[in-house]
């Protein structure tokens, strides 16, 4: 009997790599190997790759080639943009605030914590219940004496789309030398990320999570925007950011953004196709479900599907949408053993203990309608299951027998 197909929905994890952009990379693993610093015939075309795949890039964010400097990935990206906009600002004697949102991904929130340990005042804006921020506590954090605003374009958890070209307008507004960052890195492919549309000074990008290869990413850097090196050694990345280039995987990472704003319209029309059908199947056939993140779909970035689930772990449906072929995630950090509920979720006003039930499924490319129908076949009974075994259930039931 062959084996079922396995449903994998957790596209904002990663993305598996595109063939087409496998194919762009192999040239320069094969033959191109050179180094792109170099004089010599052999790294010219090695160079010439990572210029082009530069210029590629800068075509999908409007902005020039030399304003991209190409990183080992989103994380590296966050960290450079705070630490480098942060620094800049102390080295110049300039206001040395830093105001980013509770919802970040870590590796903003974990940069801040660390820049607050090293005497950076950091100030985190609170959001709503479906994750978005409000501009006019924005409006009051911010003073001439911030530094740099860091807001997420998409929340990965919860699929918020955060006003981020208001946001940083708010910003200019009240303070023109600040510095406005945004995390794109779940943004691309499914919202136009336009830097001189958006109005960012600095935006991260990793192309694992839009079906290029892992370890590379890329940092905008709009000129003038007052940055601090971190990474030292050559001069690579014009001195912004030294190390030999992955050659191959900013190639790859080029190739995977032009196919993905390629056909950006039917990438997002078959992703909601298939996230509504979640939105609608999902709370119809398993009660006491919470939807999380915005009911209004046209605020949500268009693969993401999350809700909380009362009487259950969410790592425990993982683990059986995982024996039922289905990758998904809780969306929520966990760290060996101890299940800390999502800090998004908590933030959101998401109680501790149903937050503890997350589940989050990320589509793509390769899902079909009938992966979803699947997954509505298989999560009521998994999820009836699960809280068949939870000593609170069979009062919750009855309680919401006699309601
Ligand atoms: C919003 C966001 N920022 C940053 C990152 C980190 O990216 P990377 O894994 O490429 O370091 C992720 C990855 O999950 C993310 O979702």
């Amino acid at each position: 009997m062959a084996a079922e197909r396995r449903i994998y929905l957790d596209h904002a994890a990663t993305t598996p790599l595109d063939p087409r952009v496998l194919e762009a990379m192999l040239p320069y693993l094969r033959e191109h190997w050179g180094n792109p610093a170099s004089l010599y015939a052999e790294a010219q075309e090695a160079r010439r790759g990572l210029e082009a795949a530069r210029r590629t890039i800068a075509g999908i964010l409007g902005c020039r080639p030399q304003e991209i400097i190409v990183t080992s990935g989103g994380s590296e990206s966050d960290n450079l943009a705070l630490r480098g906009a942060a620094y800049a600002a102390r080295r110049q004697g300039r206001g040395e605030q830093i105001v980013t949102t509770a919802i970040e991904h870590h590796a903003i929130l974990h940069t801040a914590e660390r820049l607050e340990q090293e005497g950076f005042p950091v100030t985190y804006l609170g959001v709503d219940s479906e994750g978005l921020i409000d501009l006019a506590e924005l409006e009051q954090a911010v003073s001439e004496e911030t530094a740099l605003v860091s807001i997420m374009h998409v929340n990965n958890e919860v699929g918020t789309i955060e006003p981020v070209q208001e946001a940083a307008r708010v910003v200019k507004e009240k303070s023109p030398r600040t510095a406005f960052h945004t995390d794109a890195v779940q943004a691309i492919g499914m919202l136009d990320v336009d830097v001189g549309r958006l109005g960012v000074d600095m935006l991260s990008l990793a192309a694992h999570k839009f079906y290029g290869p892992k370890g590379v990413g890329a940092l905008y850097v709009r000129p003038r925007t007052p940055f601090l090196p971190q990474q030292l050694g050559g001069s690579q990345e014009k001195n912004r950011r030294a190390g030999t280039e992955n050659v191959a995987g900013v190639v790859g990472m080029a190739r995977a953004t032009e196919l993905a704003y390629g056909k950006f319209d039917a990438r997002n029309a078959h992703y909601r196709a298939l996230r509504d059908r979640l939105f609608c199947g999902i709370p119809e056939r398993v009660p006491y479900v919470h939807v999380t993140g915005p009911r209004n779909l046209s605020r949500r970035v268009s693969n993401n599907f999350s809700a909380c689930f009362e009487f259950i772990e969410g790592e425990a449906i993982l683990m059986a949408l995982d024996l039922a072929g289905v990758a998904a995630s809780s969306g929520s950090a966990c760290t060996s053993g101890s299940l800390e509920p999502s800090h998004v979720l908590t933030a959101m006003g998401v109680p501790e203990d149903l937050a503890r039930g997350s589940l989050r499924l990320t589509v793509g490319e390769d899902n079909t309608l009938e992966d979803m129908d699947r997954v509505l076949d298989v999560l009521p009974g998994i999820v009836s299951r699960l809280r068949s075994l939870s000593p609170a259930w069979p009062e919750r039931q009855a309680a919401g027998a006699q309601g």
